[in-house]
């Protein structure tokens, strides 16, 4: 396990929309080189980068040409380099974005796979034998390339799959994955991973980790065994590189070599019950989400969810809490700024090592905009990073109508400078909880998490210990009360309150805790 990501706290960056320093409209690496001392002001000392190769861009870059080219429109190899050196030089890590699963249409390798003389990459890509053969149940295309034969995709239409082999082979075109032609795609892509490695980057975020063998079990034990011989390679040559998978199910990931797995956006699971149950009533406007003033403060069905997650994973690695990522709306959709600041007030103090989506810090806003490169409904979450109140709020000297995406035009979009200004605002209070989880160990990745008070219907705080320390949360518009249990750990307790979001008090003669409405509080 790394050692680093003990106390890990990870921003995540949107290349296209962080900021922009050469006018074309589009963000850059020279960009987030200029923002480093930002992030790190957030308290943030690791990154990950959405895809930042050379791309069509059909995908966000989630679509790869070459997995071994910057993408120009940000810079060059030597740019993502220095970027990786200015970021060490200031403490802070960096994890690329593998995409394994797939590549482009227009990679090297898939057009000679679709030519009439595929050679050595005749197995790189999944395809049938006929073009008039598709793939039973699975997406695929036929009919557009002079190889006869349709071929499989992983994603969009522009995204083939890689071929990993097929764990059930009823085809004679399927191959097992030992086959050798199998076996060279994961060479290919650990080539990748070590071309990166070796020019400073610590690790990747894996793209769509679980999708690699096909026909795979439910427990994904073949794409599961790739991963562990890629993680062996890993622990014995690059011991500090780490790896997050976008999986959903640490119970799994962090058995097949990942260190962390996130905490996504899944229909009705404990992540969504926190602060996107909207999703689950889009028809009927309800919105039960704990951390909404008028969600219902129920916090048991998260708790379901989340420990027999936590419980299975623990030994293994770390789940990751998200405030959003580039696929999800952002959480400002339906929480006010007091809310998001007890929603991230909890993210950040959970084990595990969490990421905070960049703009989230400010709360920026989800704006309702036409598809780009291929976002669809995920563009609104895509929009420039907003900085300052001159032109473009500081993203980019292009004029409006040359950027990437529009800015919030809202008269009051929220900008890192208005918000440095005001004490109370969500900036300030993302740093005050970041800065006190480096201060305690047992807020960090390692320490345990053990619910004390967790009540249906919101009568009670939500009361949680870690460590040594007691943390309580009171997301509803009513005071709230608990009487803690007599045991040895609250007994132990100062009563010494040391971080707080609203008002508290703990009385430690009868172990009584009141918390005003929306209020968070960290006791030892
Ligand atoms: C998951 C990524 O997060 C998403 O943005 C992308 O479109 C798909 N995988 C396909 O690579």
């Amino acid at each position: 396990m790394p050692k680093w990501l003990k106390d890990a706290v990870f921003y995540e960056i949107y290349p296209q929309s962080f900021q922009d320093t050469n006018g074309d409209g589009i963000g850059d690496f020279e960009g987030i080189i200029r923002r480093l001392d930002y992030v790190k002001s957030l308290g943030c000392n690791a990154l990950w980068i959405n895809p930042c190769f050379d791309s069509p861009f059909m995908d966000a870059g989630y679509d790869v040409r070459d997995y071994c080219k910057a993408a120009p429109r940000y810079g060059t190899n030597e740019d993502l380099v220095r970027l990786f050196d200015e970021a060490h030089a200031r403490g802070i890590h960096v994890l690329l974005d593998l995409v394994p699963g797939h590549t482009s249409e227009e990679h090297a390798w898939f057009q000679q796979s679709a030519s009439l003389e595929p050679g050595e990459y005749k197995n790189r890509y999944v395809w049938t034998n006929s073009a008039f053969q598709g793939i039973p149940e699975h997406p695929y295309i036929g009919g557009m390339r002079d190889r006869d034969g349709c071929y499989m995709l992983n994603f969009f239409a522009s995204q083939p799959a890689l071929n990993y082999g097929w764990a059930r082979c009823t085809e004679d075109w399927m191959l097992p994955p030992e086959h050798p032609d199998c076996q060279a795609t994961v060479q290919a892509m650990t080539d990748v991973m070590r071309f990166w490695l070796d020019r400073g980057c610590d690790g990747f975020r894996v793209d769509m980790a679980d999708s690699l063998v096909k026909n795979d079990d439910e427990k994904k034990t073949a794409t599961g065994a790739i991963w562990r011989r890629i993680r062996t390679m890993l622990d014995k040559d690059y011991p500090e590189a780490a790896l997050v998978a976008e999986w959903g199910h640490p119970e799994l990931a962090l058995t097949y070599g990942f260190h962390m797995d996130f905490y996504l956006d899944h229909w009705g699971n404990g992540y969504n019950l926190l602060l996107r149950e909207f999703e689950a009533h889009e028809q009927d406007g309800k919105d039960a989400s704990y951390f909404r003033k008028d969600g219902g403060g129920d916090i048991t069905r998260f708790l379901e969810d989340y420990l027999t997650r936590y419980e299975a994973s623990r030994s293994n690695g770390y789940i990751s809490f998200i405030t959003c990522n580039h696929d999800t709306p952002r959480a400002k959709r339906t929480l006010s700024d007091a809310e998001l600041k007890l929603a991230y007030a909890f993210i950040f103090t959970m084990p595990g090592v969490p990421f905070l989506y960049y703009g989230d810090e400010i709360g920026m806003r989800y704006l309702d905009l036409p598809s780009k490169e291929g976002g669809y409904g995920r563009t609104g979450t895509r929009t420039p990073m907003q900085w300052d109140q001159t032109a473009q709020l500081g993203f980019s000297q292009a004029p409006a109508d040359r950027l990437y995406l529009p800015v919030d035009p809202a008269e009051d979009a929220p900008t890192v400078e208005s918000q440095e200004r005001d004490p109370d605002s969500l900036l300030h209070t993302v740093r005050r909880i970041i800065a006190l989880r480096h201060s305690w160990e047992d807020l960090q990745a390692d320490a345990g998490f053990e619910p004390v008070v967790a009540q249906m219907g919101g009568q009670a705080p939500f009361v949680y210990r870690r460590g040594a320390l007691l943390l309580a949360v009171n997301p509803t518009g009513h005071v709230t009360q608990a009487v803690l249990p007599d045991t040895a750990p609250i007994r132990g307790l100062h009563g010494e309150s040391v971080f707080e979001i609203g008002h508290a008090s703990y009385a430690q003669d009868n172990r009584l805790l009141t918390m005003e409405p929306q209020s968070f509080a960290v006791y030892r």
